[in-house]
């Protein structure tokens, strides 16, 4: 059999993973649900429950993919014949979500082109954001660049294009996150943001605040999507699994908490203090944003590094998506990267073309309210994502038992340093705590509470 390819470094499998971490949602959803959390309690508890929660659940994951040395379908398939099932469900998390990802992802590179050529002005103008979604061509073929340049990493591989993709991207990422963040720190009236965004406010602290961070946090690492157990695949026994894990983590709350940063103070700075200017989503990115950067001085080139962080954020988290389905397709149906990687664009490409429209000539087929990318959306994050977790839980839990998983942690030094937190998470906590996240992130999508 041919050698399954690997990392060549634990900083490359770092790197990788953290770039897949660290995506649009530390960009546009953290900050702004800090800020509207309870600043630093929100912060706080973030950190938390990060270092217990996340931190088990991405242990699992990433220990039963370095274990079986497999994808999704065949891993959860390897350690127990019954949970087959569970990798299915996984498999089509990613699959679900990398079409309309890298529809965003096109927009993201669009607007750094805008910005980059000096369209700025119009990039600022009320309508420009709705306009340019609701044509057919452009964000189709925006759409199709971006998808395009993934599907060249992946397709040059593990090593020679996820890893080195990630070592280049991720550091220059770091640098110009802290740059424009320090920038917008030291614009006039933006204190006033920066003490909104840092204070613990126990005025706006609630249940909702633990599951909103709860929530965030999960999607934040990448879990249930398969990504881990993937990256986990490529992973070599000699690299410490649990100080990666420390350092991924690291990584994705650095960022996210530098990113409200960026953008906190600077919104607070332009509304002149109104917090009801900071909103999530694309909303935040395409249409409040621009306006911000044309107020500033320098705003264009500042947009323009923005914009290319947000391209980097956006494409390696989208190079982990399409690397986990290619990988699944090439471990059960036993065929070539180059193959693998082709049918798996083409089938993107096809399934994105509706999330795309669905803004202009597709519009009036919604849901509830719901565009078809909101609906894609909430099928793989709110629904199937957790599912994914709570079995996963079960499996490591109760089935080959938490003993599987720390040995697997150990192999590298005989080592696990949270052995005691991790076996006592994984049963009796984790899935409770993930269970608390379905019920409520259903209950927001159908509009009985929103977060
Ligand atoms: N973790 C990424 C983020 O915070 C999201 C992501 C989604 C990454 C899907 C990979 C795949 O934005």
């Amino acid at each position: 059999m041919k050698e399954r390819s690997s990392f060549s470094s634990r900083l490359g499998f770092v790197l990788a993973a953290a770039g897949s971490a660290v995506g649009l949602g530390n960009i546009w959803r953290f900050p702004y649900l800090a800020a509207k959390y309870g600043g630093g309690t929100f912060l706080l508890i973030y950190l938390i429950l990060a270092v217990t929660f996340g931190f088990t659940l991405m242990i699992a994951e990433i220990a039963i993919g370095r274990k079986t040395g497999l994808s999704a379908i065949g891993a959860y398939t390897a350690l127990d014949k019954r949970f087959r099932f569970l990798g299915i469900l996984t498999a089509l998390v990613p699959t679900i979500i990398f079409p309309y990802y890298s529809v965003i992802g096109g927009w993201v590179s669009k607007y750094l082109a805008v910005f980059a050529t000096g369209g700025i002005k119009e990039a600022a103008g009320d309508h420009y954001f709705t306009d340019f979604i609701s044509q057919i061509g452009s964000p189709i073929l925006w759409f199709c660049i971006f998808l395009g340049l993934t599907a060249i990493i992946v397709i040059l591989g593990v090593e020679k294009g996820v890893e080195k993709v990630s070592k280049i991207m991720m550091p220059i990422l770091v640098v110009l996150t802290l740059f424009i963040a320090v920038y917008a720190c030291t614009i006039d009236g933006a204190l006033e943001g920066v003490i909104y965004y840092l204070k613990p406010n126990m005025e706006n602290f609630s249940a909702k605040t633990i599951l909103a961070a709860m929530g965030q946090l999960f999607y934040s690492m990448s879990l249930a999507m398969g990504i881990m157990v993937t990256y986990g695949s490529y992973m070599k026994k000699e690299n410490n699994l649990e100080s990666s894990v420390r350092q991924i983590e690291i990584f994705d709350t650095g960022i996210a908490f530098f990113a409200g940063l960026m953008i906190v103070p600077a919104v607070f700075a332009f509304s002149g203090g109104d917090e009801s200017a900071l909103g999530a989503g694309p909303g935040l990115m395409f249409i409040t944003l621009p306006k911000v950067f044309n107020s500033m001085p320098m705003g264009g080139l500042i947009g323009t590094i923005f914009f290319l962080l947000v391209l980097f954020a956006a494409l390696t988290s989208a190079i982990s998506l399409m690397e986990t389905v290619v990988s699944i397709v090439m471990d059960t149906l036993h065929c070539k990267r180059l193959t693998a990687s082709l049918a798996v664009t083409v089938f993107s490409f096809a399934l994105g073309i509706p999330s795309s429209l669905g803004f202009g000539v597709l519009q009036n087929f919604s849901l509830g309210g719901m565009s078809i990318l909101d609906m894609m959306d909430f099928v793989s994050n709110s629904v199937l994502m957790p599912i994914v977790a709570i079995f996963t839980c079960v499996l490591v839990g109760f089935v080959i038992k938490p003993k599987a998983i720390i040995d697997e942690v150990k192999v590298t030094d005989g080592t696990f340093k949270s052995e005691k937190l991790f076996a006592f998470m994984i049963k009796w906590i984790a899935p409770w705590l993930v269970l608390a996240i379905l019920i409520s992130s259903v209950a927001s999508g159908l509009g009985i509470f929103s977060l």
